[in-house]
């Protein structure tokens, strides 16, 4: 993808950000989906007094866009406050696998948002359950 849709990619999800509801955390994160006709879906954390019903950016992000009817995701770009990577959990990268098996996965910093690392979605859950491809 071209630099500069990454980065504005990046910039998407670094003002979902601003929108996390974290009160218990206080970890904002956002996300943002590039779909292949170039729209941006954009979701932040959401997390409940009830802890584990809490759902992260990506799933917030995924969720809008599936139910908005959007699909063919290109790329996924996650942004939070901290030094090492904001990496999708578990639950998120099995989400992605099956909706979104053919993205780029851009994690970046918002502090630093230009210093992003790309991982493909494919890589971050080997072998998937179920075999999408
Ligand atoms: N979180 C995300 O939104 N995305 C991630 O990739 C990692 C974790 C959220 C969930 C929870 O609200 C907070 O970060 C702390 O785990």
């Amino acid at each position: 993808m071209a630099k500069m849709s990454k980065a504005r990619l990046v910039r998407a999800a670094a003002q979902a950000r601003k929108r996390a509801v974290a009160p218990y955390s206080k970890f904002h994160v956002g996300a943002a989906l590039l779909t292949q006709s170039g729209e941006i879906i954009t979701g932040a954390n959401v997390e409940s007094a009830s802890y584990g019903l809490t759902c992260c950016a990506e799933r917030v992000a995924l969720f809008t866009a599936l139910t908005s009817g959007k699909k063919g995701f290109v790329a996924v770009a996650v942004v939070a406050r901290t030094r090492s990577e904001p990496m999708p959990c578990g639950a998120c990268r099995q989400l992605l696998a099956e909706y979104a098996p053919d993205a780029k996965v851009y994690v970046a910093d918002s502090r630093a948002p230009n210093r992003l690392r790309e991982f493909a979605v494919q890589d971050l859950l080997p072998e998937a359950f179920p075999d999408v491809r």
